[in-house]
């Protein structure tokens, strides 16, 4: 195993109970207090895909907007935010989804996505895998290709990976959610 993967881990806090009784929030502002682990954690994921001709690098608001931007950015990739409800000014598409906690909505630019663009998804975790299907589905409706979805920790046992029809999931850490 790659022996960066190690000091990432660690510098991952896991708070109990938050947002809400029984949820182990898995918080990674820690991991960006220590600049050596999250660069090492963009390195990873620009290693894996520098290759794959990537032309587009779409982040899930709010915490694949810190991880994206600077993959995107290594990969000469342009970048896509897709953002919570009624936040972008342009016409948007939309997709619903249902998280671990509560249910939620992506909206994406019309115009973001070039008819032939390849995609990579990048968020912070994986749980249920709501979101990342939801990703998915706008970037496809859109027109691009998605390669490969990108998270730092997956829970496994939500089984997140399976919402993803089919879709490689690439991720760094596998985080017990019990
Ligand atoms: C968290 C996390 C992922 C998503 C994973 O985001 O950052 O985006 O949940 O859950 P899922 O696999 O069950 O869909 P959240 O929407 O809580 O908020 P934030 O990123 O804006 O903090
Ligand atoms: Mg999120």
């Amino acid at each position: 195993e790659d022996p960066r993967i190690e000091r990432i881990s660690k510098a991952i806090r896991v708070i109990p109970d938050f947002p809400k009784p029984g949820i182990k929030f898995q918080d990674i502002t820690t991991l960006l207090l220590d600049h050596k682990a999250f660069q090492d954690t963009i390195d990873i994921f620009v290693e894996r895909f520098k290759d794959k001709n990537i032309t587009v690098v779409a982040g899930v608001e709010a915490r694949g907007f810190i991880f994206g931007p600077p993959i995107a950015l290594a990969l000469g990739a342009k970048f896509i935010p897709l953002r919570k409800p009624k936040k972008l000014p342009g016409e948007v598409i939309f997709e619903e989804y249902v998280l671990e906690y509560g249910s939620d909505r992506l909206e994406m630019h019309v115009g973001a996505v070039e008819t032939g663009d390849r995609a990579l998804v990048v968020d912070d975790l994986i749980a249920t895998g709501g979101t990342l299907c939801a990703a998915i589905n706008l970037l496809e409706r859109a027109g691009a290709e998605v390669l490969e979805c990108a998270c730092i920790i997956e829970l496994p046992e939500l089984k997140g990976r399976a919402r993803l029809a089919g879709k490689p999931l690439f991720i760094l850490i596998e985080a017990d959610d019990t």
